[in-house]
């Protein structure tokens, strides 16, 4: 996914916890950089999601107080590399690049984009579930438990989001087709 990584020497003081870790390190490095684009994507789509759910107050309350967790998420992250000694100055670029295309996408969806979104949102949680569970895993590999448990407590914030998510998007879809309804009758008046 990173291009532009380049394997850096460890610059830790301490000894590893186990064996052969630099290159856990390296891979652990790599995989933050991958988790902080990951997150600015999803602040871009929940900022843009949430500007256009007028309609459906709970899911925006919902998506808001997401965004709110994901700013903090992107910042623990980078943390995590900066205790690792990395590098942290090509963040943002990415984050950036990442931000203006997911808004120019957000900007084209029509009509059913409550459910579009709720689709996109699902999916978008599930693969930050399965890449916490990588992190956590190679964290505590790389004998780095500070920042294991850093992306053990990220990965419960996605998980609530995810079962928030499944619990009340059916409940979005009714109120969508009322509404969709609703609007036609008025139309063939
Ligand atoms: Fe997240």
């Amino acid at each position: 996914m990173n291009t532009h990584y380049t394997p850096r020497e460890p610059t830790r003081t301490t000894p590893p916890l186990h064996g052969e870790t630099s290159h856990a390190r390296e891979e652990l490095a790599d995989w933050l950089r991958d988790a902080h684009a990951m997150e600015m994507q999803a602040e871009a789509m929940l900022k843009g999601q949430a500007a256009r759910l007028e309609n459906y107050p709970q899911l925006k309350a919902r998506i808001e107080q997401h965004i709110t967790e994901t700013q903090r998420q992107a910042r623990d992250v980078e943390q995590c590399l900066k205790s690792m000694g990395e590098d942290t100055s090509a963040l943002k670029d990415s984050g950036g690049k990442a931000m203006a295309m997911m808004q120019a996408m957000g900007g084209m969806i029509m009509g059913d984009e409550v459910i579009k979104g709720a689709l996109v949102g699902y999916s978008f949680e599930h693969m930050e579930i399965a890449s916490y569970t990588v992190l956590t895993a190679a964290a505590e590999a790389a004998g780095e438990q500070e920042i294991a448990s850093v992306c053990e407590r990220i990965l419960g914030e996605e998980r609530a989001m995810a079962e928030w998510l499944s619990a009340h998007t059916p409940e979005v879809v009714r109120k969508y087709l009322a509404r969709a309804e609703s609007e036609s009758a008025k139309s063939k008046r």
